[in-house]
This record gives C-alpha cells, structure tokens and sequence, in this order.
C-alpha cells in the first residue's frame, strides 16, 4: 500500500472528495500548501490530517522549495504525491525521487490546452466537448502519461464558471478511483500511457 501526500494551493475541493472516500483517507499522511491561507489546510485540519505550509517566498530558488516539499513529505511516511490545485511546478530532483507515484488532475482532455486558464483556453477556441485528465507527473507541465479521462460538452451560454462547476463534478468522481488505484499500487507504466 502507498500513503500519500496531497499538495493543493486552493480551495481543496478535490483535496475533500479525496477525505470524503473511505478506502483513501486511512492512507492520506499529509496535506501541504504554498501558502498557509489555502482553504484546502482547513479541510485537512477538520477531517484530522497533518498539515504544512511551505511559503514559496521563503525560498531563493524552484530547487530549493522542492526540496523542502519533498524532505515535508518524506518525514510524513507518504511515498505517493498527488497534486491537486497545486500552483507550482515542482524540480526535475523533486518528480525523479517519487516518479512514477506523483498524480495530477487537469480541467481540460489533455494534450489540449495544457497550463493556466484551462477552462477559459477551451470555451475561447470554440470546442464542444472539453473534460478532465488525470496524468503521472513527469518533468514538463501537464504532459506526463494519461492515467484517465472524462468529457464534458461544452453548453451554449457556458461561461468559465458555469463549465469549471460541471468538470469538477467529473472531477471529484474520477481523482478518487485512480487515487485508489494509485494506493493499491496499481499504475503500471508503458512507453508514454498507463
Ligand atoms: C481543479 O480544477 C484541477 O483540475 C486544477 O485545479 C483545480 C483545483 O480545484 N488542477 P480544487 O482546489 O480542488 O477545488
């Protein structure tokens, strides 16, 4: 079994839908934010789970803040990471010490409209059907091998917000199972998918 560290920057949504399953909150060691105001902190502290806040200002480079991240996750006893609104890219050293057992969730059917605004990206270009990836992390953003997908279509009159709220719906379906997966040691890796 593989415990894992949940790393968030934001209001934890996710991070809850992962609490909220029972064969996966035994197996949650840590949640860790860049900055100690993240909402998802709370959600942690309320369900019981150890909690840090480790300030991107209090560190002079990416290496630096990584090692930090990964020296707060080794101390908890997690071997897996699982990214979750987490808005910041992570050292090379940091991903090779826990490939393959590091998750990301993504808005968007990756290889679209990777990075920031991946919402916004998909309604401005005009797609009909957008979704939700969940990726092994590897060293370039929102680019490792695709664990699961789900489509959304896209509505007429969908704004940002409207389209966000009906692909964290997906969201907080889909994380959980391949979490679970993930715990249980199951994410086998071949050439570029799972
Ligand atoms: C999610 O939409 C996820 O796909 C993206 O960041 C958002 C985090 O939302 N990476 P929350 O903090 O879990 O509510």
């Amino acid at each position: 079994m593989i415990d894992i560290a949940v790393l968030a920057s934001g209001s934890g949504t996710n991070l809850q839908a992962l609490i909220d399953t029972p064969s996966i909150r035994p197996h949650l060691r840590l949640v860790l934010a860049d900055r100690a105001e993240a909402p998802a902190l709370r959600r942690a502290e309320e369900a019981g789970i150890a909690t840090v806040s480790v300030p991107w200002s209090d560190h002079e480079s990416r290496d630096d803040f990584s090692l930090t991240v990964a020296d707060a996750i080794d101390r908890s006893g997690a071997t897996g990471v699982v990214l979750a609104g987490f808005m910041r890219i992570l050292s090379p050293s940091f991903i090779e010490r826990f490939h393959p057992w590091i998750l990301n969730i993504h808005p968007s059917l990756l290889p679209a409209f990777p990075g920031q605004d991946a919402v916004k990206q998909a309604l401005d270009r005009g797609v009909k059907i957008t979704g939700v990836t969940v990726h092994v992390v590897d060293e370039l953003v929102d680019h490792g091998p695709i664990v699961a997908q789900r489509a959304v279509p896209v509505n007429p009159g969908d704004t940002v917000e409207s389209l966000h709220a009906r692909i964290q719906v997906e969201e907080h379906d889909l994380y959980p199972r391949v979490v679970e997966a993930m715990i249980q040691g199951r994410l086998p890796l071949a050439g570029a998918s799972v």
